[in-house]
């Protein structure tokens, strides 16, 4: 047997030539700090030093390091902190943090190459670029990394370990936090899932003995409904667990399966045809999936279309009577036209994947989940069991965006698998998977027509959206319409058109990239026709008290005043400089608690919340060490596990929300007990009465329930639901009645400044400078809401110019189900981003503050959209605006 040195110790590797290196030290030797995500070389989570280079592990030959020296995330910095994982840590250069062990290791490799070559000359961003160019981070933490990697190289982290902003960020550079691919339980199985080849067919035959017949299978299951009918390729039919990953994948093959195929349709122009086959029959209507955050709205459903939802029209006979009048009377001021939007992935690093146990009667499972406590109570209902009986853990979560929100088949799964095979399974989707069926944002064609009055005001909008959301319903995009712009007479109808693909999912703002792609482009050609300033018509045309003082400064910013008249430029580059705005909504979740308690002298602050990356540990212990003018560092945050006191889940922009008024009515409670107990003991004088209090205290606990008492509306700031009238107040009943979401008066809102540059010949668009500017209130942990900030531009830019979800429209498979073929945003597609946070506007709230996730990439591509436009005077309506479209578009303004 071979053997190779790992961070300087003996270890073997297995005789078996086709094992890699990345199953090796992740399985065998336990070094999860090594990420594998797209198996196939090209996101870099998997690096590795070998002798001193950096490798891929997940394409190497365990063999082939035989002898060698491997030095994984964990060997680095192993004694003393090196200074790339300081720098990442004081800059923030990280967020769900799955990413960040490869980025080290090639970083800190970087580093040492640079520095023994160069000193401390400091590396360009192209040099930095170059260097990192084959790692992905999804959260977009590229911004952080850019400036953390040049001060590295410059010697500014030589010196002592630092406190960084982010609570755990020392535990995401050294490779020592643990998501749920890594948990690994003795005795544990490895549960695979056989999918539906079909895109619709009757299961007419489905053997499971020739998998469970295999040595190494301990169970098979069935997934297949009461009807046995599959509706898309992917869809679950029969799982195993086995030993191992191998002996599942070949189980899988044995099963034997057969189908009556049913007619399929797919698409949204093809299902959308009169003699399409339907997907749902009105019995099976249930098991549509759901595409939004919310319940939705009632609405007709025919064939594939389920629509008109025209639920936050105003007047809508009177739009369609005066969009034609002035289109027979060729109004030039009539904004019409037609945009197209892609299916954009989520393309979480870290898979969708659960670890189930069983101990008796008690369920354990471990899942990367964006609401622990949720779906702690999902799987209660579905096995029936106690509450007490369930615990669902997330200590670490690598990416969510939306797609973890429910309870999914790779949970099912591994408890049914679990409870069949009597051991501890785990599901872990591969790359195809977490790229084929675990949700998209849906694409879209939506139609717009806006029309000003002669007096320069806002006279109607009409706006009709269809979103492709496959085996799902509840796309909500035109409705958002209704709460920016205010106009005498809106028409906004959003259609459902449901085929046989993959369920499409909420996606970080659901509804509002697309819906902000279309109107903000609207409102771009209406200043054109106007002859005004875009960002002066948007200040005329939408009242909200946030967005006007942001658009205030987005008229103030240099950028912004030397911008060039449209299409001014010649030559092969033009630069060009666009606006857009987006908003979203003030979304808490009622019935949150955080218990918040003195145990040995210290604060402990408890919520079954979690953290996804967005922060949530950090929000929790500077709101708590600011109210005891202590250290964040001095504060035990305790989330990610549903036994703790009901927190709210991930989405929708809600835990900060949800989280900050509880925690401040808690804190206030604790404060008067721990007084009234220093009054029966006091304590000695001294100038941090708080520290010294919490020193002298007994244990004291107190949890807070009512965060409703503290979401009163001051005097003037209106619900935007009341803006939308009567169904709007419906439509907040229902979010709070079926989806446990709360609606809060104020709008976070953004306005961005974007700068592009558009080469001519090759159709190219190079983002150069972003301006964002964000109105959310407080921002509490000033580091972390800058890293969102930059990394929604990111994940905005990727579903302008590159995010398209391809499918076989013959067959329904997913033609873009590896890393290579979706394509996100990479270090060299980062441009230079200013944050702007504009805190007023949330005094109202308890605490200040509110979400920024999904504001702050609502506006990026219509943004690009105008950039492009002011730079070569023509309007792409489609995403994403790849090289061919735009070479196409230009040649047709030639051939015109
Ligand atoms: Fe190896 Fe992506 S997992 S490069
Ligand atoms: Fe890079 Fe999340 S921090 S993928």
């Amino acid at each position: 047997m071979s053997t190779m040195t790992i961070n300087g110790k003996p270890a073997s590797l297995p005789d078996d030539p086709d094992a890699l290196l990345v199953d090796v030290v992740r399985d065998a030797l336990d070094l999860t700090g090594t990420k594998l995500v797209c198996g196939a070389g090209v996101c870099g989570a998997c690096t590795v030093l070998v002798d001193g280079e950096p490798a891929v592990s997940c394409l190497m030959p365990a063999q082939s390091a035989a002898n060698r020296n491997v030095t994984t995330v964990e060997g680095i910095g192993a004694a003393k902190l090196h200074p790339v994982q300081k720098a990442f840590m004081a800059h923030d250069a990280l967020q769900c943090g799955f990413c960040t062990p490869g980025f080290i290791v090639e970083a800190a490799a970087f580093h040492d190459r640079w520095r023994a070559a160069k000193g401390t000359a400091v590396p360009s961003r192209e040099e930095i670029g170059a260097a990192l160019s084959g790692h992905l981070c999804r959260c977009g933490a590229y911004d952080g990394i850019f400036r953390a990697v040049a001060d590295a190289c410059a010697g500014r982290f030589d010196g002592n370990d630092i406190l960084p902003p982010r609570m755990e960020a020392r535990d995401k550079v050294t490779g020592a936090a643990k998501y749920t691919v890594d948990i690994h339980h003795d005795g544990q199985l490895e549960g695979v899932i056989l999918r539906s080849p079909f895109a619709h067919a009757r299961v007419t035959e489905l053997d499971l003995a020739p998998a469970r017949a295999m040595s190494g299978v301990s169970a098979a299951i069935s997934l297949l409904g009461d009807d046995r009918i599959v509706r898309y390729v992917g869809e679950p039919i029969a799982a195993v667990a086995a030993k191992d990953r191998k002996t599942a994948l070949a189980a899988i093959a044995a099963i034997k399966l057969t189908g009556e195929r049913l007619p399929a349709v797919i698409g949204l122009d093809d299902a959308r045809r009169p003699d399409a086959p339907v997907v749902f029959e009105k019995s099976a209507r249930k098991k549509a999936g759901n595409v939004s955050e919310g319940g939705g709205s009632p609405a007709p459903w025919k064939g594939n279309l389920r629509g008109p939802t025209a639920a936050f029209s105003k007047k809508p006979r009177k739009v369609r009577s005066w969009v034609a009048d002035a289109r027979a009377a060729n109004d030039p001021l009539l904004v019409e036209g037609t945009f197209r939007t892609a299916t954009q992935q989520h393309s979480c690093l870290e898979p969708h994947a659960a670890v189930a146990r069983f101990d008796g009667d008690r369920l354990t499972v471990h899942v990367s989940t964006q609401a622990v406590f949720h779906l702690m109570e999902l799987i209660a209902k579905r096995y029936k069991l106690g509450h007490d009986k369930v615990r669902v853990i997330a200590d670490h979560v690598g990416g969510g965006f939306g797609s973890k929100a429910s309870l999914g088949a790779e949970t099912i799964t591994a408890i049914e698998l679990a409870r069949e095979a009597r051991a501890p399974v785990r599901v872990a989707y591969d790359r195809h998977e977490e790229l084929s069926v675990t949700g998209y944002r849906p694409a879209a064609e939506i139609k717009i027509a806006l029309l000003p009055s002669e007096q320069g005001e806002l006279k109607a909008l009409s706006f009709t959206a269809y979103g492709d959301t496959g085996a799902a319903t509840n796309s909500t995009i035109a409705a958002l319409a209704r709460l920016i712009y205010p106009a005498e007479a809106k028409e906004l109808i959003d259609f459902d058109v449901i085929s046989n693909l993959p369920a499409g999912a909420p996606f970080r703002g659901p509804g509002g990239p697309p819906m902000a792609f279309a109107l903000e482009q609207a409102i771009d050609e209406a200043a054109v026709r106007m002859n005004l300033d875009p960002i002066a018509l948007r200040k005329r045309w939408d009242p909200d008290p946030n967005r006007q003082r942001l658009y205030d400064w987005a008229l103030s910013l240099d950028i912004w005043r030397g911008r060039k008249p449209i299409a001014a430029q010649s030559g092969r580059y033009r630069r060009g400089i666009g606006v857009a705005t987006g908003y979203w909504l003030y979304l808490w979740q009622p019935g949150s608690k955080v218990e918040v308690a003195v145990k040995g002298g210290h604060l402990v602050v408890s919520t079954a919340t979690q953290d996804i990356g967005t922060g949530t540990r950090t929000v929790i212990a500077n709101t708590v060490a600011r109210e005891f003018g202590l250290e964040p560092h001095e504060i035990d945050v305790r989330i990610g596990d549903s036994k703790l006191p009901e927190g709210p889940g991930s989405g929708g922009s809600r835990v900060t929300a949800s989280i900050i008024p509880p925690m401040l009515l808690a804190i206030e409670q604790l404060k008067t007990a721990i007084q009234q107990n220093a009054k029966r003991q006091p304590v000695p004088g001294s100038n941090a009465p708080w520290r010294d209090m919490l020193a002298a205290s007994p244990d004291l606990s107190v949890s807070s329930v009512r965060p409703e008492d503290s979401k009163k509306t001051a005097p003037g700031i209106v619900s935007p639901l009341k803006q939308a009238g009567f169904m709007g107040m419906i439509f907040g009943w229902m979010m709070r009645r079926f989806s446990n979401l709360a609606i809060g008066a104020g709008v976070p809102s953004s306005v961005q400044v974007v700068e592009v540059e558009v080469d001519t010949w090759l159709g190219h668009v190079r983002v150069v400078n972003v301006h964002t500017g964000i109105a959310v209130g407080k921002v509490v942990a000033p580091a972390l809401a800058h890293s969102q900030a930059a990394g929604a531009v990111i994940q905005g830019i990727g579903y302008a110019l590159y995010e398209a979800r391809e499918v076989d429209s013959r067959t329904g498979d997913v033609l873009s189900g590896g890393m290579e073929d979706y394509r996100i945003p990479g270090i060299a597609d980062t441009p230079e981003i200013s944050v702007h946070f504009d805190q007023d506007g949330f005094d109202h709230v308890l605490g200040g503050s509110v979400g920024i996730g999904e504001v702050a990439t609502v506006p990026t591509s219509p943004a690009i959209a105008n950039a492009i436009h002011n730079a070569i005077g023509i309007r792409l309506t489609e995403l994403p605006i790849r090289p061919d479209r735009l070479v196409a578009a230009l040649r047709g303004r030639a051939a015109a």
